[in-house]
């Protein structure tokens, strides 16, 4: 596995451009095969897992034409083959593939797909939405196979407003006949590009973005040309870098409105934005005190953030409470955050940690143990004292485009190694 080496303390200045959201375009590329002809998706970001899902692509004998940000998918003569084991564990969203290849050819073969280890991720609620349409869900030793003979609209309640769930049901919908209805449907704006590009193609999708989402199934989608919406963690990501290191620093092309929790908790904590449409400027102000954070769904507090806004709040005076309410397990970073220096404890039931600030950091050898936590050591790395090297990069590489290029032109010292 690569490694980097930062070394800690420069100001940064300057502007940094989001790339497109990484969770909009890992379902967005699956989706491409519901329809049968050619579609353009621009503003991809250059992310391991785009790498992966475009593999399973063509081992489903797609054609993929990727230049820069724009990738062209054409799927008119893809063949329904099973994904192996090793393709589907390459990362979560390989499970889009499931309500994809179902939605397309009524028959799907694969495994349980891969993904951080950040808790238990069970795919229940996507197998039931599937089974609701009309499916049977065939499981043997994490194999799938999730077959219809015809898929029908109905009324599905999700016991939790799940992205993938959601995303995945809506997928075997737009070619099921008749109407079906997501409640209690996750509202992440994901969710919304997703169901724009369905649209933008044919399909009848109303109410994506609140929690009732109806869907009226059609038979053809048609080609459609379309635009991932800016990565909202990158954007918080970079927000809280600016907020720790930032002089003048401008984080472009971005939604603010996708961030309204993140830019609530960081002003209640003191941090000093300008908030423009598209962009933020941020200036480091330096005396922040502590601020309690608890993760909920959309629009609550991401959790995506939650691993990066505490290494924040080493920096605040004063005692802060992290609760972490979506997964059971996404404090592994913390043990390394304290080999830094950083006084952080978890308490017993893994849901809460106390942080303990201010704290001066200091560079050592660390290990990213999963993507956004080895985002949250990289923050830790460029305010510490000395040189930190990161193992196990590749984390950070499935889900932050060119994150070394772009802080270095901002003024960061950081060495792939
Ligand atoms: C997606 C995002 C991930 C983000 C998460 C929550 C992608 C590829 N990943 O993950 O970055 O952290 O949303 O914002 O978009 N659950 C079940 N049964 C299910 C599905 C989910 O119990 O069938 C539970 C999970 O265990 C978890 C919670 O629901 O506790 C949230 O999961 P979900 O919203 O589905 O997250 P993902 O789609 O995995």
């Amino acid at each position: 596995m690569p490694k980097i080496k930062i070394e800690g303390g420069h100001q940064l200045t300057g502007t940094i451009t989001v790339s497109g959201a990484k969770n909009s375009v890992v379902a967005l590329i699956p989706a491409a095969i519901l329809c049968d002809e050619i579609v353009t998706i621009s503003n991809v970001p250059n992310i391991t897992d785009v790498d992966d899902l475009e593999k399973i692509l063509l081992h489903l004998n797609a054609k993929i034409d990727r230049d820069k940000e724009e990738l062209v998918i054409d799927s008119s003569k893809i063949e329904n083959k099973e994904i192996t084991q090793e393709l589907s564990k390459k990362l979560r969203a390989s499970y889009y593939f499931m309500g994809a290849l179902l939605g397309r050819f009524k028959h799907v073969e694969m495994y349980f797909p891969g993904g951080c280890a950040i808790g238990a991720r069970p795919i229940n609620l996507h197998l039931k939405g599937f089974e609701a349409l009309g499916a049977k869900v065939i499981e043997e030793d994490n194999h799938f196979i999730i077959k219809a003979d015809k898929l029908k609209g109905n009324n599905i309640y999700l016991d939790f407003p799940s992205v993938g769930a959601t995303i995945n049901i809506m997928l075997a919908a737009v070619k099921a006949k008749g109407k079906t209805v997501i409640d209690n449907a996750a509202q992440e704006p994901e969710i919304v590009n997703v169901a724009t590009y369905l649209n933008n193609m044919g399909a009848k999708i109303k109410g994506a973005g609140t929690s009732t989402i109806t869907i009226i199934g059609v038979r053809h989608l048609h080609k459609c040309y379309h635009e991932v919406i800016p990565d909202r963690i990158e954007a918080g990501t970079y927000l809280i870098i600016a907020a720790l290191l930032g002089k003048n620093l401008k984080i472009d092309n971005m939604i603010p409105s996708h961030l309204e929790a993140l830019i609530a908790k960081l002003t209640e904590s003191g941090v000093d934005m300008e908030i423009g449409l598209d962009n933020i400027i941020v200036n480091k102000v330096g005396k922040y005190k502590a601020i309690d954070i608890k993760t909920l769904v959309y629009p609550g507090f991401p959790t995506d953030l939650q691993q990066i806004i505490t290494t924040f709040l080493t920096q605040c005076k004063g005692k802060s409470i992290v609760e972490e309410t979506i997964y059971e397990n996404r404090f592994q970073n913390l043990k390394e955050l304290n080999k830094m220096g950083a006084k952080t404890k978890v308490k017993k039931d893994n849901r809460k940690a106390i942080i303990k600030g201010v704290t001066k950091l200091k560079g050592a050898n660390v290990t990213a143990t999963d993507l956004r936590g080895g985002a949250s050591l990289l923050v830790a790395a460029l305010i510490a004292n000395g040189t930190t090297t990161i193992d196990n990069i590749s984390y950070i590489l499935r889900g932050y485009d060119k994150i070394i290029e772009k802080l270095t032109e901002v003024g960061a010292k950081i060495e792939l190694i």
